[in-house]
């Protein structure tokens, strides 16, 4: 199956099952780690880029904080969902298209992926964001954690691909970009299940 036709078939339930006690409990460190980062570095004037925006979970937060974003998004389901969900603004523009194909991140300051980097090369993104004028990147990692591995098999179930990144290739592949501040969180609750994600934080330097 391709991975649109499966958020398709899921986008009506999509929320009400990341709401489940079980996933909100997960979510809900990722979701506050994530809104304590986006608050901090995104400024009332900058233009924001998120990628596979979902059903609008930090949508919402993102049109709050800053002047205008651009939420691109390929499943027409998942999309239904989202417009339905935010208000009319003129600060928000909607794009069904496959992020893969986006080639320069030119003419924005912020890109934001969530959830994103398990359907696509994160590596390849953030080499387009080292060649941008765009100020910061925020992204989730899924990694081999016993619960990314749940995760992958859940999408694997339906033929579609998940990609897991290993703690290695991530610390070494973002240890070339010298020239750009890189910091990886980890969301970690051991008491419950230590969740996949880790969330890396690019951030362009003055000067570079
Ligand atoms: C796990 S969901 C995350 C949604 C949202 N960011 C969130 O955190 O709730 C991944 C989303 O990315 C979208 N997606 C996956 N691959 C994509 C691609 N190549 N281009 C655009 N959207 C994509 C899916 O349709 C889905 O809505």
């Amino acid at each position: 199956m391709k991975t649109y036709n499966l958020y398709n078939m899921i986008s009506r339930f999509y929320d009400k099952a990341v709401s489940s006690p079980f996933l909100r409990r997960v979510r809900s460190q990722e979701k506050d780690t994530l809104s304590q980062i986006l608050k901090e570095h995104i400024l009332p004037s900058d233009i924001v880029l998120e990628i596979g925006a979902g059903t609008g979970d930090y949508t919402i937060l993102l049109v709050e904080i800053s002047r205008k974003i651009t939420a691109v998004e390929f499943s027409s389901g998942m999309m239904k969902q989202l417009r339905n969900k935010i208000s009319r603004t003129d600060r928000i523009c909607f794009e069904k298209k496959d992020a893969r194909k986006i080639k320069s991140f030119d003419g924005f300051d912020i890109i934001v992926g969530i959830g994103i980097a398990e359907h696509i090369n994160l590596f390849k993104v953030l080499s387009v964001f080292q060649g941008s004028n765009a100020r910061l990147a925020v992204f989730t990692i899924p990694t081999k954690t016993y619960s990314g591995r749940c995760m992958r098999l859940f999408y694997n179930l339906f033929g579609v691909p998940c990609r897991l990144y290993e703690k290695k290739e991530i610390y070494s592949k973002l240890s070339i970009y010298k020239e750009l501040d890189v910091r990886i969180y980890d969301i970690n609750d051991r008491k419950y299940c230590k969740p996949h994600t880790k969330v890396v934080v690019i951030k362009r330097q003055p000067g570079n």
